[in-house]
């Protein structure tokens, strides 16, 4: 695609101008976490609309753009747009967007989609979120909402990492999610995050499959999973969706979708 970069009379300093159907942003926050994870923040056009707990495809304007799906994790009322990354050694895209800085551009194509989202899953008492790694961001996002304890009593948000430090992003989402003006409140009795870890101890060592089938996260909960009452969402690697899936289905779970909503639901278009 023709690229025509213009100069912004005002700054003196190039105006790089989106392929067609692409909004380009500007990035405005960038936190490191470890080695490998970071989030970062965009700007927001006034006409780009999602639903909290979907994804987009995104890319960095070169010569010929890497596009990759990232789950949104800021959610649908926020005015800047937050994404929580992986730096994979030797990868296309996140080489070059772990160096970004604040004033670069990001594009992002126009449409966000996805599977998990409220709207896919039936109503229900408890919302149980199951994340590994990078696959918190949906969450992020969807914890955020108040439309998520419109819909559920209880919000409970599980991830897994290989190292306690890892695990910082959702953290520190929990503690902010706390003193929060708008869901603080809301959030408050309603909201718990359980970690795990594999690679280091830490309260919960295990898998999130090891740790759902021995009962921890359910203890931690203190509460257990009824596939009368709860419905769940699973994000991560392609190998944690299929065993996290195939547990959830022998309790007596199905899976839903867009247009037939269900007990629970998976992104399979999922990019850490
Ligand atoms: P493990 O350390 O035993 O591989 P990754 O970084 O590879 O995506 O892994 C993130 C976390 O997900 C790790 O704690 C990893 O455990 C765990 N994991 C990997 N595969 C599965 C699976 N099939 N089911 C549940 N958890 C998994």
């Amino acid at each position: 695609m023709p690229q025509t970069n213009l100069l912004n009379a005002h700054t003196d300093q190039t105006v790089l101008v989106a392929p067609d159907g692409c909004f380009a942003e500007t990035v405005t926050e960038i936190e490191h976490y470890t080695d490998s994870l970071f989030r970062f923040r965009i700007t927001r056009s006034a006409s780009f609309r999602f639903r909290s707990g979907e994804f987009v495809m995104i890319g960095l304007p070169g010569e010929a753009p890497v596009w990759r799906a990232y789950s949104i994790a800021s959610p649908n009322w926020d005015d800047t747009l937050e994404f929580y990354s992986i730096k994979v050694p030797g990868g296309p895209l996140t080489e070059r967007l772990q160096h970004i800085q604040p004033g670069d551009t990001i594009w992002m194509r126009r449409k966000a989609t996805g599977t998990l989202v409220t709207d896919a899953l039936l109503p229900g008492k408890r919302l149980w979120m199951f994340a590994t790694g990078t696959g918190i961001a949906p969450f992020a996002s969807i914890i955020r909402d108040p439309e998520s304890y419109e819909k559920f009593d209880r919000l409970i948000l599980v991830q897994g990492c290989r190292f306690v430090a890892e695990l910082a992003y959702g953290k520190a989402l929990a503690v902010a999610l706390a003193d929060d003006p708008l869901i603080g409140e809301m959030a408050a009795g309603r909201f718990q995050l359980i970690t795990a870890t594999t690679r280091e101890d830490s309260p919960i060592t295990g898998r999130l499959t090891t740790c759902l089938e021995n009962g921890r996260i359910e203890a931690a909960a203190d509460t257990v999973l009824d596939p009368a009452t709860d419905r769940a969402m699973i994000c991560g690697s392609m190998a944690m969706l299929e065993s996290m899936s195939e547990m959830l289905q022998e309790r007596g779970l199905s899976e839903g979708s867009n247009a037939r909503p269900a007990d629970f639901v998976i992104e399979k278009a999922f990019v850490g």
